[in-house]
């Protein structure tokens, strides 16, 4: 089956106001361009997603957060719930990113009550997995890949409603990537990891892709999009990452 790639930008913590209205409009203008691109997601912070979902309006390219609580409303302060993600026009939200489970202490089993809460809330999960360490050996990658994948994922993830995201920690942000030949690898691994309800969902690559890099990541075997940090802030490489799909 062809997967429409996913190209998704992740904000982190930057933007502010009009120069992030601007930036998500010129992406859309770039994405308008390109002649069977891939769907483009940007994920801006909680603040600043009404100002990106207002640029993005009438166009392809869809909202997506970067967090968001186990919890319905309530008594949580400093919490954003699902449903307010869903009201605020969100489609994605990224769960189990390394910086949530490295700062904000997240397990697996934290992060798959995320995924519920989203998945009832109507969202569509970018869930993230990967290694720390760069000489992690196969067998315990693997056992890695498992244990957050099994784990992370709750009885209501499918193919339908959740994307995967490999991202090998020490590659995030690092100007390091794995070897084609090592992502095409972890990525056959992960698909051979998911649960029957979830074989065949799209599992991007993230950790340092840049417009360099992308089309060449991209074209490996597997490889169903990005996840892009850094290089999502600029809109000339980012869509350049994006019209990397079309010439990979
Ligand atoms: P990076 O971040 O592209 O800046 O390495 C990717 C991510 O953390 O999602």
């Amino acid at each position: 089956m062809q997967k429409r790639k996913l190209i998704a930008g992740n904000w982190k913590m930057n933007g502010r106001g009009a120069a992030a209205a601007a930036l998500a409009t010129q992406i859309v203008a770039g994405v308008k361009k390109l002649k069977d691109g891939p769907e483009v997601a940007l994920c801006p912070p909680f603040p600043l997603l009404s100002t990106v979902g207002a640029a993005l309006a009438g166009s392809d390219v869809t909202l997506g957060a970067q967090d968001c609580s186990p919890h319905k409303d309530g008594a949580y302060t400093g919490d954003t719930s699902a449903d307010m993600l869903k009201d605020a026009g969100c489609h994605y939200v990224i769960l189990g990113h390394s910086e949530r489970r490295e700062y904000h202490k997240e397990s697996d089993d934290v992060i798959a009550r995320k995924v519920a809460a989203a998945h009832g809330a109507g969202l569509h999960v970018i869930l993230c997995v990967g290694e720390k360490n760069p000489s992690t050996p196969d067998d315990v990658k693997e056992a890695i890949l498992r244990a957050q994948i099994t784990n992370g994922l709750p009885e209501c993830a499918h193919a339908g409603n959740t994307v995967i995201a490999y991202e090998p920690v020490w590659a995030i942000g690092s100007g390091l990537t794995p070897t084609n030949k090592d992502i095409a690898a972890a990525h056959a691994m992960i698909a051979r990891l998911l649960p029957e309800r979830a074989r065949g969902l799209r599992i991007l690559y993230g950790g340092s892709v840049n417009d360099k890099n992308a089309a060449e990541i991209l074209a490996q075997p597997g490889v169903d999009g990005a996840l892009v940090g850094g290089a999502s802030l600029k809109a000339e490489g980012f869509l350049r990452i994006a019209a990397g799909v079309v010439r990979g």
